[in-house]
């Protein structure tokens, strides 16, 4: 990250907290709008985020590690996850996932070079009796087979 882009991230950072007298309860507004924004929430924004709120860097990491929305690491602009729990995965999950692989080029734990697309597992989205089910971005899918799977990532890579 470049010396400005710190000094933006710092800013914004210390502007949104502010909204919050820098109150801890800004931090899940605050990782929110960071993820939002910039699509991850690297190392030097915890580390802000911790001085600005007053409080340990590891709170901070602790609510970005256990959040799957919230990620360390840049993603891709469009989130493809694949229920990869036992009801789905007994109804073709791994045939579904490999197509999309396919599609897509990148396998199940990746982003496209392009960061167009990332591929996860997830566990159950609540959708059993309708599996195998999958959400892109915020829209559930569900009575996948490896065609109609393709087909829906089709339109996002
Ligand atoms: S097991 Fe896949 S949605 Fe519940």
């Amino acid at each position: 990250m470049l010396e400005l882009e710190k000094n933006n991230l710092t800013r914004e950072i210390e502007e949104f907290a502010g909204n919050y007298n820098n109150n801890r309860t800004a931090l899940m507004p605050l990782l929110e709008y960071i993820q939002g924004k910039y699509h991850h929430i690297p190392d030097f924004a915890q580390q802000e985020v911790a001085r600005v709120l007053d409080i340990h860097p590891v709170e901070v990491y602790g609510v970005v590690s256990f959040y799957s929305f919230l990620n360390e690491k840049p993603k891709g602009r469009n989130i493809v996850r694949l229920c990869k729990s036992v009801i789905c995965d007994m109804g073709g999950r791994c045939a579904i996932a490999k197509a999309i692989e396919r599609e897509i080029g990148v396998k199940f734990g990746e982003t496209s070079p392009d960061l167009k697309v990332t591929l996860e597992f997830t566990n159950c989205l609540g959708m059993c009796d309708q599996g195998p089910a999958m959400i892109v971005n915020d829209r559930v899918y569900t009575k996948l087979d490896p065609e109609t799977a393709c087909a829906i990532v089709r339109e996002i890579k």
